[in-house]
């Protein structure tokens, strides 16, 4: 196995619930390098719960399984289970969910590096694929050297970095200024990554080699597209992408899939004029077709207003 690098500069970072095969596939076809799975349990992976099967990769490039739990022989046995669907595991060291942390899972390790370190070397020990970390910078204060020192030690192959400790949880400005190249480790930077400028600051200031968002993909989908080509996509694309969107995530979570719809209609009708009259009648509709026929009516106004493929700005915001 050659050395790992991220597969690209611009990732989707992993966000449980939300990242799924629906909308890393829409992500991906905006432009979006590499995936993660929303975070698995181990325990889910070893007791092959349904769940799982749904949550897993399916012939998907370039998409990590994110794994979480505690136990070093467990998450080694989970990893080498799932590695077949993955193009690498990805173990989660982030998460700080108090359910999540008081089972001593995710940002819980960032207190417990021996256990961290053991979980990563077993980790590799099965694994033919990498094995990658996602972290926050410490679990009360700014560890970070101490943490990566671990991990590089260990072995593990490329670190996510979320530029806030643990106890923070999403308060404050996420760190960028981070020095990622001081260890001789492929790293990603997350954390407060809104704009196109954002990703490029933070990589500057950050010295990563690579950038995952998160909530900026969450509340602009397009992001992605943005970024590569300097500028929005056009109304049609974006009407089109959503109606992918739906019959996507309609494929894999059945009739009822417009309640997960429903946490991004905010994210595709971001700057255009009358979203919020919109979203608030898209929370009331049930059942695909009339989901289906709110967003080509929502959009097509525009493209009657204004031709085909003018983006139209609300406030100026979307320039
Ligand atoms: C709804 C939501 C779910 C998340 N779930 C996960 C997860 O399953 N695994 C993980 O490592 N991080 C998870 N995160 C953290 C993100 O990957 C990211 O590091 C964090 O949100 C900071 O980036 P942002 O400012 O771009 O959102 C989640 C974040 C959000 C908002």
């Amino acid at each position: 196995m050659g050395r790992f690098s991220y597969p690209g500069i611009l990732g989707l970072a992993p966000m449980a619930g939300v990242t799924d095969r629906a909308f890393r596939t829409v992500c991906r076809l905006w432009g979006a390098q590499f995936f993660f799975t929303e975070m698995i349990s181990a325990e889910s992976v070893l007791l092959d719960l349904e769940v799982v099967e749904r949550m897993l990769p399916f012939e998907e490039e370039n998409t990590a399984v994110q794994l979480y739990g505690s136990d070093p022989k467990k998450l080694a046995l989970a990893a080498r289970k799932v590695q077949h669907r993955a193009s690498w595991i990805d173990l989660n060291a982030a998460c700080p969910v108090k359910k999540v942390v008081k089972k001593n899972s995710g940002a819980a390790l960032l207190k417990d590096l021996e256990r961290l370190r053991d979980i990563v070397m077993a980790m590799k020990d099965v694994c033919d694929k990498p094995i990658t970390v996602k972290i926050r910078i410490g679990f009360e204060r700014n560890e970070l050297e101490k943490i990566m020192e671990t991990l590089v030690l260990a072995g593990a192959d490329g670190v996510e970095v979320h530029g806030r400790t643990a106890v923070q949880m999403y308060s404050g400005k996420a760190q960028w200024d981070l020095k990622l190249d001081r260890w001789n480790i492929p790293a990603a930077i997350s954390g407060d990554l809104y704009t196109v400028e954002d990703v490029q600051n933070a990589m500057n200031i950050s010295k990563a080699s690579a950038a995952i968002l998160a909530r900026g993909a969450l509340r602009k989908p397009w992001i992605f597209h943005e970024f590569f080509h300097g500028k929005a996509p056009g109304v049609e694309e974006i009407r089109d992408m959503f109606l992918l969107h739906a019959k996507l995530l309609r494929e894999l979570e059945g009739e009822r899939s417009f309640y997960s719809l429903r946490q991004f209609v905010a994210g595709y009708t971001h700057g255009f004029s009358g979203a919020r009259e919109f979203r608030e009648r898209f929370m009331k509709l049930e059942g695909f077709e009339a989901i289906q026929n709110a967003i080509e009516e929502f959009f097509n106004r525009f493209l009657m207003n204004v031709g085909e493929n003018k983006v139209v700005k609300e406030d100026g915001a979307r320039a």
